[in-house]
């Protein structure tokens, strides 16, 4: 069958809660339907090729190309996938990234980019283990052992096009924070109180950009939930109010595991839990599955499904916000991982356990690391609700969040499934400190662009294994680039700060402006080997141990250095020394600047400046979205201020579009940058009258201008 435009999807429609219920209507073999109106070629599937039984469902389709992007989550070799016959399965799992493995998330979306360059998305939304097969054809295999053939078609005709579609049906990713695109330090086994001041305090000493501190599990008390150490971490709640009142924020991670071994009555989580009925059950639907994870004892899970465990979530996070003033919150190992396979005493023998077909999942096992398929969740059987788990945990958590705050949540979640991104982000894992885990983390990146969740990064430095100056440095320069930028590492592994002592490129945190880290979360365009570009940005990288320090780029220089005679060629080589982000801007775009800091609560005080980057017409444009960063809503309540800048024959025209943020009224601009200007100009004016020649200067190629700390005419 070819796919023709059908019906639209209204605005909201397909939210994550209709979705879920649309898997289980189950009545329907399959459906489908598209966003966007165009006829589409080549998106064919005879019905020779569909199989339709119990627990095995097939579908192979023709595409239009062999420029296939997505499916996740995986660690995929190139952006662009291979088409020989590789098979990637699709299960959420507690597994570090390894090649063809299925990881923490399930994203069944791909997008493919037509001969004539039009592109557009595909969803099966089906959370049943499931693989796809990609194959020369160019054909692909969707097999999945259980729900419906749910397909949706996105119908582009651009990239752009295609992900505003795709996100317009599962949901629209979550504003972030401001403060949350700012540089997050974190380190599994602090193990004390003094560890971490110190670490604080070697962070401020070297004057690094560094807004958010996390904590992980060893804050805890024996690793329970909503504990804290009351000996290792001795007066933890005073130092994070200090922390906050100096501008930081925190964030804090929870395990979706509850010990159920402790005294009865003296562990309100477990205890609360019990009585309200909130755990994930055995195969009865009454006893609760018991398996293994960090905390002491046994453990029971809860299930989010449940609207009783929601509450019971929400009662203990707002409860836990008096002990521990957090601003944002980790929920970690939500695919659920249990550390044995399945739960106690081990899964029956039945088809649900064991089906005809697993998918291609490591150990082929749907209960290794987790519970077992025929447990019941409120949702029905784990078998069909396994990779829902951290997505039904993902909502809530940001609910209580905003609640206990009163602020913009933070959410950052491992687990994630179709339409995660309205309410949380998320990282890639459990990575190694390797040149190729760095390489990789770029592909991550982009990819959860694709899936809707931009609030996305890698750890930094690398997670598993001990990492190396250069290796750390250089991640670092990638990371600056990251929408979640966090360094984070493994218990046991060097601590990273100990390289902060001597690595200098930390101050190159604070030159990213937080603008950049929006364009790159919001264009997934193109990405070449090692280059990452955005609308406005080429961001160059050196992601190998280099030598010579030199690597090819293009276009403007975004920190004013002489430019390469053949800028406006195709290929030009540039110093990538070891402290230097070789940074293009592409002609054609204003883009606005602040000073850095060490937190972004104080480089959002700085003046702003402008970088005109002038196009071979001599012409730019680019705006300046601006809001108070924390507070809930400000689009929808219009609490904003928004400016679109033009600059065309030498002039700088500024139109306000939204003046509705007070604090915008103190905002001053100090600097206007031209870039790639033909001529010297003689004069400059500010609205008519002339500005003091003291005020401006120019570089010796004479195509750059700056007009700094003038005073008003
Ligand atoms: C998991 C997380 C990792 C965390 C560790 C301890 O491995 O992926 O980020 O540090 O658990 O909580």
């Amino acid at each position: 069958m070819a796919v023709l435009a059908s019906r639209g999807l209204t605005k909201g429609e397909a939210d994550g809660e209709q979705w879920l219920a649309a898997q289980n209507r189950g009545l329907r073999c399959w459906e489908w339907q598209s966003l966007g109106s165009r006829v589409m070629e080549g998106w064919d599937s005879p019905l020779v090729d569909l199989f339709f039984s119990n627990q095995y469902l097939q579908i192979t389709t023709t595409v239009p190309s062999t420029s296939v992007y997505g499916f996740g989550e995986h660690e995929h070799p190139s952006f662009k996938h291979s088409m020989d016959f590789v098979t990637y399965g699709m299960f959420s799992r507690d597994q570090a990234p390894t090649s063809f493995a299925n990881l923490y998330g399930v994203h069944p979306f791909y997008m493919c980019v037509e001969a004539d360059s039009n592109a557009h998305g595909v969803l099966l939304l089906n959370s049943n283990a499931q693989d796809v097969t990609l194959s020369p054809n160019p054909s692909l295999t969707f097999r999945t052992i259980g729900g419906i053939l749910d397909f949706y078609v996105f119908l582009g005709p651009t990239p752009e096009n295609v992900i505003q579609q795709y996100t317009e049906a599962i949901g629209r990713p979550h504003m972030p924070a401001y403060w949350s695109l700012g540089f997050h330090l974190s380190r599994w086994g602090y193990g004390s109180i003094d560890v971490l001041k110190k670490t604080v305090d070697r962070m401020h000493y070297y004057d690094i950009p560094y807004d958010v501190q996390h904590l992980d599990i060893d804050y805890m008390e024996r690793h329970l939930d909503f504990t804290y150490d009351k000996v290792n971490y001795a007066g933890l709640p005073e130092y994070l109010q200090q922390l906050k009142k100096e501008g930081m924020h925190n964030v804090v991670i929870l395990d979706p595991f509850i010990t159920k071994d402790e005294e009865p009555g003296t562990y309100r989580p477990y205890d609360l839990g019990e009585e309200m009925g909130v755990w994930v059950n055995n195969s009865d639907g009454i006893t609760p599955a018991v398996g293994k994870a960090w905390p002491p004892g046994d453990s029971v899970f809860p299930d989010y499904t449940n609207p009783r465990t929601v509450e019971w979530w929400t009662q203990m996070c707002l409860e836990f916000k008096d002990v521990l003033d957090y601003d944002g919150i980790w929920i970690d190992m939500n695919e659920p991982s249990n550390f044995l396979r399945g739960q106690y005493p081990g899964c029956a023998v039945n088809d649900i356990n064991n089906p005809p077909y697993v998918p291609s999942i490591s150990d082929r096992s749907l209960a290794q690391k987790t519970l077992c398929p025929d447990s019941k969740t409120y949702l029905g059987e784990h078998y069909n609700t396994h990779s829902l788990f951290g997505w039904s945990q993902t909502a809530p958590t940001f609910h209580v969040a905003q609640q206990a705050t009163g602020k913009r949540a933070f959410v950052l979640s491992r687990s994630t499934f179709v339409g995660s991104g309205k309410h949380g982000g998320h990282w890639l894992g459990d990575n190694f400190s390797q040149w190729k885990d760095m390489h990789q983390s770029i592909i991550g990146i982009l990819e959860f662009n694709l899936f809707g969740i931009p609030y996305i990064g890698a750890d930094i430095c690398g997670f598993n294994y001990n990492t190396t100056y250069e290796l750390c440095l250089r991640w670092m320069q990638l990371g600056s680039f990251y929408p979640f930028s966090r360094n984070h590492n493994a218990e046991g592994n060097a601590s990273l700060v100990i390289m902060v002592s001597t690595n200098q490129s930390f101050s190159l945190i604070g030159t990213r402006p937080s603008s950049v880290r929006r364009r790159v979360c919001q264009d997934i365009s193109r990405y070449a080997s090692d280059q990452i570009l955005t609308a406005a940005i080429l961001i160059h990288l050196v992601l190998r141990v280099s030598r010579s320090r030199k690597h090819g780029g293009a276009v403007t220089d975004a920190r004013g250095h002489k430019l390469p005679s053949s800028w406006n060629k195709n290929y030009a080589t540039v110093a990538a020394p070891l402290s230097k982000i070789p940074l293009f801007i592409r002609g054609g775009y204003i883009l606005p600047e602040q000073a850095p800091a060490t937190t972004t609560t104080k480089s959002r005080l700085n003046p702003f400046g402008l970088i005109i980057a002038l196009d071979e017409q001599g012409e730019a444009s680019g705006s300046l979205f601006w809001d108070d960063g924390d507070s809930i809503d400000t689009i929808e309540k219009e609490n904003y201020f928004l400016a679109k800048y033009t600059y065309s024959k030498g002039n700088l025209k500024t139109e306000i579009l939204k003046n509705g943020y007070r604090g915008a009224d103190t905002l001053k601009y100090n600097k206007i940058t031209v870039l790639g200007l033909k001529l010297r100009p003689h004069a400059i004016a500010l609205n008519g009258r002339a500005i003091r020649g003291d005020a401006f200067s120019y570089d010796l190629s004479g195509v750059r201008v700056v007009l700094s700390n003038y005073e008003k005419p």
